[in-house]
């Protein structure tokens, strides 16, 4: 193994943080022994403070109509092919019931950004999921809001928020999204979300086109400045009805190694297996956690809706009951030495 490399390692264990040259260093120089080396350390932080628990969430994607273009999204409103659909307050109310049966103690509301559900209705579903479930917490996914709808659905009952910033490359984050969008209105929203008082999660897909790894560092460096609960970092993959149809498809190996260093910058963060992982390599769930993550969302969505929200080609488990994923996850963490809990799982703060 390069030496170099294992200090840096090991430096970025006891400080959680390095410079932005030995964060490129460490990604322009990765190989099969650093990586091991790199997910040995992040598995011993992550037992220090979660033990072998796998925390589990019940997704529920619950429209997939968007008003944004994003050129990497499957469902973005300039694809014509996508079969568009919203869930009914009952229909959602319905899942978490399922789910809560199943042993899911955290519901993700998740969806494009999508106007029909006005911030009255989006409380009022909160408020209903509060009522019928008061040991569990409610995340809410849905995009970009403005701060007094982040705060009506906080008041509400909602707990946490999840908003990937997609990349924190400002020129980078234009070649992903046509110009109505902006990386300083995403990220005004992630700090506003957490001044309200949610658990907060950002994010990135790994390999996305025109990603360099000076990119990748700017995303490291937001993150540590955030200080999110909560990251989500999944593969690029492409979609056959989007602009990057004829685009590479991120790798798993650099998608492990970015959750190695995100557990030893933050080692209290939930890092979830995303179910692009699980769609790129058939062990990628089991190896995400084996290179430091800690928490597994499979969907409660209705079978006859999952295969509509398609955001990139190829996404697994659209034909899986819930209780067929949940079961899934379970063996599949159990081979690995970990094991689902029924349990909220919250950030565990010091
Ligand atoms: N490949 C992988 N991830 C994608 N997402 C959207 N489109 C794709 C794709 N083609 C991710 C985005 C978004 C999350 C809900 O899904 O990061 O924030
Ligand atoms: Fe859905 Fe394995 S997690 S079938």
């Amino acid at each position: 193994m390069n030496n170099d490399s294992k200090l840096l390692i090991d430096k970025l264990e006891a400080d959680g943080a390095l410079s932005p040259a030995e964060y490129l260093f460490l990604l322009e120089n990765r190989s099969p022994e650093t990586a091991q080396y790199l997910f040995e350390r992040a598995r011993t932080v992550r037992q220090r403070i979660y033990g072998d628990e796998v925390y589990t969430r019940g997704l529920i994607e619950f429209t997939n109509y968007c008003k944004n273009d994003c050129y990497y999204c499957g469902i973005r409103k300039s694809n014509r092919e996508a079969e568009r659909y919203r869930l009914t307050k009952e229909q959602i109310l319905e899942c978490c019931a399922a789910g809560y049966d199943l042993g899911f103690r955290t519901f993700v509301l998740q969806g494009g950004e999508d106007p029909f559900y006005s911030d009255e209705k989006i409380a009022d579903i909160v408020r209903a999921i509060k009522a019928a479930h008061p040991d569990c917490a409610v995340t809410l996914s849905f995009g970009e809001k403005d701060r007094k709808s982040y705060e009506a659905y906080f008041a509400a009952g909602a707990d946490r928020y999840l908003l990937r910033h997609e990349t924190a490359d400002c020129d980078h984050y234009g070649k992903l999204h046509p110009g109505e969008m902006s990386l300083q209105r995403r990220k005004q929203c992630l700090w506003e979300l957490k001044d309200i008082g949610y658990e907060v999660g950002c994010g990135f897909m790994v390999g996305s086109p025109y990603q360099t790894n000076e990119c990748l560092v700017e995303d490291l460096l937001f993150i540590k400045e955030l200080n999110p609960h909560m990251i989500g970092i999944g593969p690029f993959i492409p979609h056959g009805s989007t602009p990057f149809a004829g685009q590479a498809a991120g790798s798993l190996e650099l998608t492990l190694f970015l959750l190695g260093i995100l557990r030893l910058m933050l080692p209290r963060v939930l890092l979830p297996v995303t179910t692009a992982l699980g769609t790129i390599h058939p062990a990628g769930r089991e190896q995400g956690v084996l290179a430091g993550a800690n928490v597994v969302m499979p969907n409660l969505s209705p079978l006859n809706v999952r295969k509509k929200y398609m955001l990139y080609d190829n996404k697994i488990c659209t034909g899986d009951e819930a209780a067929e994923c949940r079961r899934c996850l379970a063996g599949r963490m159990e081979s690995v030495g970990y094991r689902l809990v029924v349990a909220r799982g919250d950030y565990k703060a010091v």
